[in-house]
């Protein structure tokens, strides 16, 4: 049921706080250390790792992306993501020592059951990241780390993104502590903000005002561009895959260092542009450049919603509006900066008299290839 809420999907958006706590859950011991205790995979096998290929769709592919900076900035093993469609017809290199993550919500996607078949068949091992117990993708892989969030009933994934991204933080964060590759110090701060990240998402929740309105005045823009760098990258994605399918509004996320190589030229009057920003303490140099692709964005007089963390004064002085989140890890801050995003695109779809739980042409679980 709602809940007492308008829509399953702004249900779904509030429960995210306890669905990255549940998700966590056991997974942190007493001594701050990551286990894995109830995820079947030899601990022998991930020391002797040579690659991770993550293989998932849509929204699954974005937290695969960002498992990818995760993994190669703590464990230091070469990560490749493919959309799973794509995977079989590339010929890739898979042997013994690579471990192949399946991100799947619903456990259920062809795409990805095929993808999976296709790396055991190979020689590769499979670990799933899956939302739905007993799923065929869990069943069919050799390990599986299920994720919390409950079950998710509108068709636009939210609450499954976020507990995907903190299942491959922990799991980034446990390959970086069995490999021991001498970065030990960040990894303790980091499963330490990583307990604190619950509640950080429900200070960010309480934008939501804010953003509503913002909503009021987007409702009519024919088109949103998302730009990130970094794990901003894929944010933007998915900020602006869940533009696309909630509001019908052509929206396009993209790697704020391209904006030169080519889409600069849609800039102009009436734009609009969120970007996604850095932290100007945890991520100087990342914040500078992104920085200074906020001023070629003004300079085409595009309109800037930054999404930034509190306090950071230039962003204040160069954006239209931004939306202040809590500071946190660098590789964590997708947790924050997706909910905006999330709250964003609702808000424009209901300004525009959408159904935000059941949009056009799509369906919960794609069950054909
Ligand atoms: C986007 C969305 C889809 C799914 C994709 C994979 O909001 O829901 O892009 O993420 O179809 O689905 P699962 O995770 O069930 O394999």
């Amino acid at each position: 049921t709602k809940d007492g809420y308008p829509s399953f999907m702004a249900k779904e958006i509030q429960e995210q706080p306890d669905a990255v706590r549940r998700t966590l859950q056991g997974k942190v011991d007493a001594q701050g250390r990551i286990t894995l205790a109830d995820t079947d995979i030899e601990a022998d096998f991930l020391m002797g790792l040579k690659k991770v290929i993550v293989i998932a769709c849509g929204t699954a592919s974005y937290s695969g992306q960002i498992a990818k900076y995760a993994i190669e900035r703590w464990a230091r093993v070469p990560v490749e993501v493919d959309l799973a469609h794509e995977f079989r017809y590339r010929s890739p290199m898979l042997d013994q020592h690579t471990l192949v993550l399946a991100i799947s919500q619903s456990g259920e996607t062809m795409d990805t059951l095929m993808a999976v078949r296709y790396a055991r068949e190979q020689g590769a091992r499979v670990l799933a990241v899956c939302n739905t117990p007993g799923a065929t993708i869990p069943r069919e892989s050799d390990a599986v780390f299920y994720t919390q969030a409950g079950p998710e009933v509108a068709v636009a994934s939210t609450k499954a993104f976020l507990t995907q991204v903190t299942a491959v933080l922990i799991l980034a964060l446990y390959l970086a502590q069995l490999r021991d590759v001498g970065v030990g110090a960040e990894i303790g701060d980091a499963v330490e903000e990583l307990r604190g990240i619950p509640e950080k998402v429900k200070q960010v929740l309480a934008s939501e005002r804010q953003i509503k309105d913002l909503a009021g005045a987007l409702a009519g823009a024919p088109a949103v561009l998302f730009i990130g760098r970094h794990v901003g990258y894929p944010v933007a994605l998915e900020g602006a895959l869940k533009l696309k399918e909630l509001a019908y509004t052509h929206a396009e996320g993209f790697a704020a260092g391209e904006l030169k190589h080519g889409p600069i030229a849609l800039l102009e009057p009436g734009q609009v542009v969120v970007v996604i920003v850095p932290s100007p303490i945890g991520s100087p140099i990342l914040h500078a450049k992104t920085m200074s692709t906020i001023q070629e964005i003004k300079a085409r007089g595009a309109t800037i919603i930054g999404i930034a963390e509190e306090g950071d004064s230039v962003v204040n002085t160069w954006a239209d509006e931004v939306v202040a989140l809590p500071p946190t890890h660098p590789l964590l801050a997708p947790l924050l900066t997706t909910v905006p995003l999330q709250l964003l695109a609702a808000h424009i779809a209901l300004a525009r008299g959408m159904d935000v739980d059941q949009p056009r042409n799509l369906a919960k679980s794609v069950t054909v290839e």
